[in-house]
């Protein structure tokens, strides 16, 4: 028996990376799961694919995400498949071009808000007829909003401090359904969101800053993730739980 048997879950973002990790962790854990993804179809596809290999149960669902109509494009391709939902995770996001305050743009800081802030916001909204009571609400942060704070991500980290607050507030709110949210805040994990740039020094010295010696990987993340979704956790709730191997300490 697995712990996720019988629940249907959404990842943002599964196509790649992070997502990836965890629409494929849900789904050994007995999930159904929807692998959302913006254009790369190709990488959606072979996830599906990985995950049906290993005797899962998984289907893509396309939005581009960061314009109005996004998450009601989400949720209409979501439910021409699925009947309710279990589990959201709220994972997908951008970077931005990690700049200082100087070097950002009125372009770049509403992208940033509009893909990492307000479409997780609308996602999340436009969930809540179709979670049902017991379900899971769980998106992915940063560790650059507290702690490890960053000049050259200022905006970034902007745009996921929202998503710390709209944690909070829904799970005082959802509680009465039995409904819990949570949110991770990862600390640098190796993806192709860093665009092969964490190589050499940069590399060691990333390293360097974590007690644990290395950087983060897409399954820790995952389970870190899979632990929230399951029953383990049914007494956790607005919390905001850091996976940087403590570097903001
Ligand atoms: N990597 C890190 O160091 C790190 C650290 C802390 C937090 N995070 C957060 O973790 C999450 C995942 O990051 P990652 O490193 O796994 O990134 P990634 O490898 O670049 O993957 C990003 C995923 O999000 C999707 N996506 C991006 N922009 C989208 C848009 N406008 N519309 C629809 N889908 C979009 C991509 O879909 P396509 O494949 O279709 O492009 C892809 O599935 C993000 O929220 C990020 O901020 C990452």
């Amino acid at each position: 028996m697995t712990t996720l048997t019988g629940k249907t879950a959404l990842v943002t973002g599964a196509s790649r990376g992070i997502g990836r990790a965890i629409a494929t962790r849900l789904a050994r854990e007995g999930a159904r799961v929807a692998v959302h993804y913006g254009g790369n179809h190709a990488a959606a596809k072979d996830t599906v694919a990985a995950i049906e290999a290993s005797g899962g149960r998984a289907f893509a669902v396309q939005a581009e995400l960061g314009a109005p109509g996004d998450a009601e494009a989400l949720w209409a391709a979501f439910d021409a498949h699925a009947a309710g939902l279990d589990i959201l995770v709220n994972n997908a996001g951008i970077l931005g071009g990690q700049s200082e305050i100087d070097g950002v743009t009125r372009e770049g800081l509403e992208r940033l808000f509009a893909v990492n802030t307000t479409a997780p916001f609308l996602i999340t909204q436009q969930a809540l007829p179709r979670l049902r009571d017991g379900g899971r609400i769980i998106t992915v942060g940063t560790m650059l909003t507290r702690g490890a704070a960053m000049p050259r991500a200022i905006d970034y980290a902007m745009s996921k401090a929202a998503l710390d607050v709209m944690t909070v507030a829904l799970a005082k709110q959802l509680g009465q359904r039995g409904i819990t949210v949570n949110l991770v805040a990862p600390g640098v994990i190796d993806t192709d969101m860093h665009q092969g740039r964490l190589v050499g020094e940069a590399l060691a010295w990333l390293s360097s800053q974590t007690p644990l010696g290395r950087l983060g990987t897409p399954q820790d993340v995952a389970d870190t993730v899979a632990f929230l979704a399951s029953d383990d956790s049914r007494y956790v709730t607005g919390h905001r739980l850091d996976v940087s191997g403590g570097t903001t300490m």
